[in-house]
């Protein structure tokens, strides 16, 4: 497998240094080792992810003073207010100060909550994410969106805080079991539909065999996405107007995985489905049929769940509450063509209806 590669993500409050592939974890070695000298670390992860990965950061971490691991739950459940109080008392109790270190090690949620932590704990510690889903290495680990749930809404307290370091070691994701990959794999896929079409082409070859455990080409396409979300989020750190790409499929996305209720359809899923219809609205805009196939086909291998029957006048209202939508009203992200997308504000809301309708209709029936 080749090396790690390394990339220096500048922000407005300086520079957060990525490692990500097959040996992040000991090119990050020297850095990490004096970041930590002689000060308090914590380790933020889930009782999972420390019994598979645990002991292998913590050795890394040796030149710390103290090592405090702290737990929280996995998923949606340990994104909570009262987790994020529960971490920033431990931290207390154990003696943390301003110049502590924190690590999450873990998947997205963890890094959500346990960045959080990082941001508010006497106003904001330096924090590293080591993320071990593919999700968490592709998208959630980088670019500094941190926060937890409130039961009316997800994701809607949090703050931007940029971890220093981010350590995306492609080991870790070699315990992961495969429905989380093949979840990861769609934003992927989203990433080659926006700006590389070589990842693309190279999804299409390599589908089958990323799909497999401990896939050899698995590092190298964790590379190429995230390189991409390292690039969006550089040139826009606060969600201005090319960041906003990144919603590609999570426009209806978002609202499928709403009214699905509860967890019933995953994000991956739900992503997929977002970026099938996303192909339906490019379309009349010009889209050329050849690239619609092809995204079609590719998201189609990838198997989004069955969708459940929907009412498109519910989805409309859900992507019109969404944290995402705007006063001005929705935006959708379109592919121009593979490796190309553009940010769209003013489509007509009657034929969104219209090919949303035909949309859920045409795809339940297909199947
Ligand atoms: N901050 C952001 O920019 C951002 C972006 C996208 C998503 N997110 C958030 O990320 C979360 C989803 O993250 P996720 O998909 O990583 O899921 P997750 O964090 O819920 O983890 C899923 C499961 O994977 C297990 N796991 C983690 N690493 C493993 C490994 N190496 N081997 C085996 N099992 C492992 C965990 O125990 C857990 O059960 C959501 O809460 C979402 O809101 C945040
Ligand atoms: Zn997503």
């Amino acid at each position: 497998m080749p090396d790690a590669r390394q990339f220096d993500l500048v922000h407005d409050r300086g520079l957060t240094r990525i490692w990500i592939g097959a040996d992040a974890l000991d090119r990050s070695r020297a850095e990490l080792s004096d970041w930590v000298r002689g000060r308090r670390a914590f380790v933020i992860s889930s009782a999972p992810v420390r019994e598979l990965h645990g002991e292998w950061l913590e050795r890394e971490l040796s030149a710390a003073s103290a090592v405090t691991a702290l737990d929280v739950a996995d998923g949606e459940a340990g994104k909570t207010l009262d987790t994020m109080g529960r971490l920033a008392r431990e931290m207390v109790a154990a003696g943390g100060k301003r110049d502590s270190r924190l690590l999450t090690l873990g998947g997205g949620s963890v890094g959500d909550v346990g960045g959080f932590a990082a941001a508010c704990f006497l106003r904001g510690i330096e924090y590293a994410h080591v993320p071990t889903t593919l999700l968490a290495q592709v998208d959630a680990s980088i670019g500094g969106k941190t926060g937890v749930n409130l039961p009316e809404a997800k994701n809607s307290v949090g703050a931007f805080h940029q971890p220093r370091f981010v350590i995306a070691d492609a080991r870790t994701l070699s315990t992961l079991p495969r429905e989380l990959i093949r979840q990861g794999l769609f934003e992927v896929v989203k990433a080659a539909i926006l700006a590389d079409s070589a990842l693309f082409d190279l999804l299409e070859v390599r589908l089958r065999e990323l799909l497999e455990p401990e896939s050899e080409s698995l590092g190298s396409v964790v590379e190429a996405a995230a390189a991409i979300k390292i690039a969006v989020v550089s040139a826009d750190e606060r969600e201005a107007d090319r960041r906003r790409l990144l919603n590609l499929g999570h426009t209806l996305g978002h609202a499928l995985e709403t009214c699905a209720g509860h967890g019933a359809l995953a994000h991956g899923d739900a992503v997929g489905h977002g970026m099938l219809f996303a192909v339906e609205l490019a379309l009349p805009r010009g889209l050329r049929d050849r690239d619609a196939q092809r995204i079609r086909a590719l998201v189609g291998r990838l198997a989004p769940a069955r969708l459940p029957s929907f009412d498109p006048d519910s989805l409309i209202r859900a992507m019109s509450r969404d944290k995402k939508a705007r006063e001005t009203g929705l935006s959708w992200v379109l592919p121009l063509r593979v490796g190309a997308a553009e940010v769209v504000d003013d489509l007509d809301p009657a034929l969104i209806g219209e090919l949303l309708a035909s949309f859920l209709t045409g795809f339940v029936e297909s199947r």
